[in-house]
């Protein structure tokens, strides 16, 4: 055998020799064998010199490769040794492809976004986006929403810092500014999204959130339309058995405007016999002008509730921040 071909082998048996040491006495005799004065891997460098000169170079390197591994196992062997052992037993190769093959899963917000655009769609909704840095001609103005108005205080909005004023939108009611300024009526869509507040996190509050936004134009659009719907959709997500209830509310872009509240088991399990969940009304004739439609020939609806909210309630989750910890114990149950 020719002194290339024995590095591999040698080398092979130096490094299980390694990972096998156990205490301070295997540690000295594996050092020993392999890489001490008398040890067998010295004795390849030894030999090196009765090569033929050409040959050394190449030989002499893939040598000293080897070395150097030789030396980190035995790096991490003194460290188990000192460690009592703790150390990992076996050199990890990350490059290996992996013993157990498991699929990820969806974010439970993400599951039920799902969910709620599903039984959107069943009714002819389409899903529609806009941009999360907005202004506030359609975070606001456009949605009859002075500028003395308190929503757009800089306590309650992340403004960015430069002359236009961009800002985090406070609410994915801005999108149905955008969708309308696009397309004539009939008009039916959802808007899932993310939603940006100036509050501090804590059991029920996050700076940043999820909603969904609905909007449906079209002719003789009425509030039973509306009641219908989202008595449709929440008896799809939180069970058949699921009652809604609309009372007076204010919105500055409906009129007359509603929250939505329910009712079913999970409610009572919590000790409540109605839970706030949505607002909602139907769209202000101001509105309707701002985007060049004429309130007198269309009629429409809107919505918007909290995609945490719904997930809080389903899978019985106390603490908002949970979906934002990114923790897999968390994560894998659902
Ligand atoms: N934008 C409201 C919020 O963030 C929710 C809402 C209320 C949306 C009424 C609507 C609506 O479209 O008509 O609290």
């Amino acid at each position: 055998m020719s002194l290339l071909d024995e590095i591999e082998p040698l080398k092979a048996e130096a490094l299980a020799a390694l990972m096998a040491v156990s205490d301070q006495s295997s540690l000295d005799s594996a050092k020993g064998a392999y890489l001490g004065p008398q040890g067998k891997f010295t004795g390849l460098l030894k030999q090196l010199g009765t090569l033929p000169k050409e040959e050394r170079p190449a030989v002499g390197k893939a040598i000293n490769v080897a070395k150097g591994e030789l030396e980190k196992a035995l790096k991490v062997a003194r460290d188990k040794v000192e460690l009592g052992g703790a150390g990992p037993d076996q050199l990890v190769d990350f490059t290996a492809p992996g013993r157990c093959r498991r699929s990820g899963r969806l974010h439970p917000l993400t599951q039920v976004t799902e969910d709620i655009v599903r039984s959107f769609r069943k009714l002819g909704f389409a899903v529609a986006d806009g941009p999360e840095v907005e202004d506030e001609y359609h975070c606001f103005d456009a949605l009859n929403t002075p500028v003395d108005h308190p929503a757009r205080d800089a306590q309650d909005t992340f403004y960015v810092d430069t002359p236009e004023r961009p800002l985090l939108r406070t609410h994915t009611s801005s999108v149905q500014i955008r969708v309308m300024q696009e397309q004539q009526p009939p008009v039916r869509i959802i808007v899932p999204g993310r939603v940006y507040r100036r509050d501090t996190a804590d059991a029920t509050h996050n700076p940043t959130f999820h909603q969904v936004e609905g909007l449906y134009v079209d002719r003789g659009v009425t509030v039973g339309d509306l009641k219908g719907t989202v008595e449709f959709v929440f008896r799809e997500l939180m069970g058949p058995k699921t009652q809604i209830r609309f009372r007076p509310h204010y919105f500055s872009y409906t009129e007359p405007s509603f929250e939505i509240d329910f009712a079913n088991a999970l409610t009572r399990k919590m000790g409540k016999d109605w839970l706030e969940i949505a607002g909602c009304g139907m769209v202000h004739p101001a509105v309707f002008e701002e985007v060049g439609y004429d309130p007198e020939e269309w009629s429409g609806w809107a919505f918007g509730f909290g995609i945490e909210r719904i997930a809080m309630l389903r899978y019985g989750i106390h603490d908002i921040r949970l979906f934002y910890e990114n923790d897999m114990r968390f994560l894998k149950q659902f």
